[in-house]
């Protein structure tokens, strides 16, 4: 059977399923359970310096539901860990003694230097086996320059990096955040600052809604809000991006913990083959509990024997160099839809989208069915057809489509070799 273990950054974890920084790691008794139910790391909530004073508000979160109600992203007001140090560092202290094999980061972030190095000690003290510098919270600590305040300036990155990596020999991670525009540029500097590893993404500043009747955003306090963090599935794809362009830059040579959006082993094999070799989840176990992680468990393992990965470093990174710039894609490289007529049950969704939000490539035939006709609850309905000379291929329909594998897309002989935009189009040399 397949070996899950990883080793991040001289961390080794008996598989890559971490426990982001977050109410599930609050206190050591959640992190007990959570590790006797299959996770091998938590990243415990963030601990701030003894003299930070943290006080939390009341609501907290919101959410934003998709589809038959269920609940796509969350945004967040809560700040870093508001229980006192002391009590944190003897959890941190017994967790470790129980479960010496498993890991425990300590997320950390603070102010002065001394702040730092003397929650690095304490922190060591306890026993943990690595740090997670946390710049990245886009609410509340960026206010008093903590957080993402720091993730959004390189030259802060860089010192406290550096000073993080002065006190202490255990291994540092930094977590950046999302809420900037090239995430290659705090990812560098905090290689460049000696980082041993990168974590991300941490929360997207956002506004998750309005309370029509009482005029206030979402979550409310006492009739007012403030912007939040966004968290779970729908950012997974901003997380994926992020971690994907830091695994190929050339640049960047240490190892990646990704987070966002996880909920099931195929977000983790997706992450894994975009260069993660950990995967952290908060919202999913939010939502979830961490049972989860015992699909995540089979799941990964049931693939990896299919695919024949007997290790997690036999598939980490495979699908970077697939992942290219837009210039580098095929151009003459051609697909279009194929609607199955055993499977089509006439519902039409398809036809508006192609008409109104496509390129007008699905017809309804008028008249006479032709043949053209499906009954759907015992009323004829018309079937369309794909006009194959006007479909490029965008994919809309088989998204809308609402039966699995009715509308496919098939790949079509344009009788023209491969060529990029590069090729046709070389840039002068400089
Ligand atoms: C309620 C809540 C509290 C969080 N607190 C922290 C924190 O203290 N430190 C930190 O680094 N990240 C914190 N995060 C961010 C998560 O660790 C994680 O980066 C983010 O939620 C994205 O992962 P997800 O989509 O699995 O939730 C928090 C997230 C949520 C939803």
């Amino acid at each position: 059977m397949a070996d899950l273990s990883v080793t991040l950054a001289g961390i080794r974890s008996p598989n890559p399923f971490w426990l982001a920084s977050a109410p599930p790691t609050n206190t050591g008794g959640q992190i007990e359970l959570a590790f006797d139910l299959g996770w091998a790391g938590a990243v415990w909530k963030t601990l701030g310096h003894e003299t930070d004073q943290i006080v939390n508000v009341s609501s907290r979160l919101a959410a934003i539901r998709g589809a038959a109600g269920r609940v796509a992203g969350i945004n967040n007001i809560e700040l870093i860990s508001d229980r006192p140090l002391a009590e944190n560092l003897s959890e941190i202290e017994a967790v470790k003694r129980r479960y010496p094999e498993h890991v425990v980061i300590a997320s950390i972030m603070t102010g002065e230097r001394r702040q730092w190095e003397e929650l690095i000690r304490q922190c060591e003290e306890a026993g943990v086996d690595g740090f997670e510098l946390n710049f990245g919270c886009p609410h509340g600590m960026c206010e008093r320059g903590m957080g993402s305040a720091v993730g959004q300036d390189v030259a802060a990155i860089e010192t406290i990096t550096r000073w993080a990596k002065e006190a202490t020999r255990r291994p540092v991670l930094v977590k950046l955040t999302p809420n900037i525009t090239d995430i290659l540029e705090p990812a560098r500097a905090a290689a460049r600052a000696g980082a041993d590893g990168l974590a991300l993404i941490n929360t997207i500043k956002s506004l998750m809604g309005v309370d029509v009747d009482r005029f206030v955003p979402y979550p409310t306090v006492a009739g007012r809000s403030s912007h939040g963090g966004y968290a779970g599935v729908a950012v997974k794809p901003v997380a994926l991006q992020m971690v994907a362009s830091i695994a190929r830059d050339p640049q960047i040579t240490i190892p990646i913990s990704g987070i966002g959006g996880i909920t099931n082993w195929r977000d983790c094999a997706e992450f894994m083959l975009l260069g993660a070799t950990t995967i952290q989840v908060c919202t999913g176990v939010m939502f979830g509990g961490y049972r989860i992680v015992r699909d995540m468990r089979d799941g990964l393992t049931d693939w990896m024997d299919e695919n024949g990965f007997d290790s997690c470093s036999a598939f980490i990174g495979k699908a970077i160099p697939n992942f290219v710039e837009w210039n580098d894609l095929d151009l003459n490289y051609k697909v279009i839809a194929h609607i199955d007529e055993e499977k089509c049950i006439g519902c039409q969704l398809c036809y508006p989208t192609c008409r109104d939000g496509g390129h007008q490539a699905i017809k309804l035939p008028e008249g006479a069915d032709g043949g053209h006709s499906v009954r759907l609850q015992g009323v004829a309905h018309r079937r369309p057809v794909v006009d194959e000379e006007a479909c490029v291929g965008c994919n809309l329909c088989s998204l809308v489509c609402p039966v699995p594998e009715c509308i496919t897309m098939v790949p079509v002989d344009t009788g023209r070799a491969p060529e990029t935009w590069g090729e046709r189009c070389p840039q002068p040399a400089e």
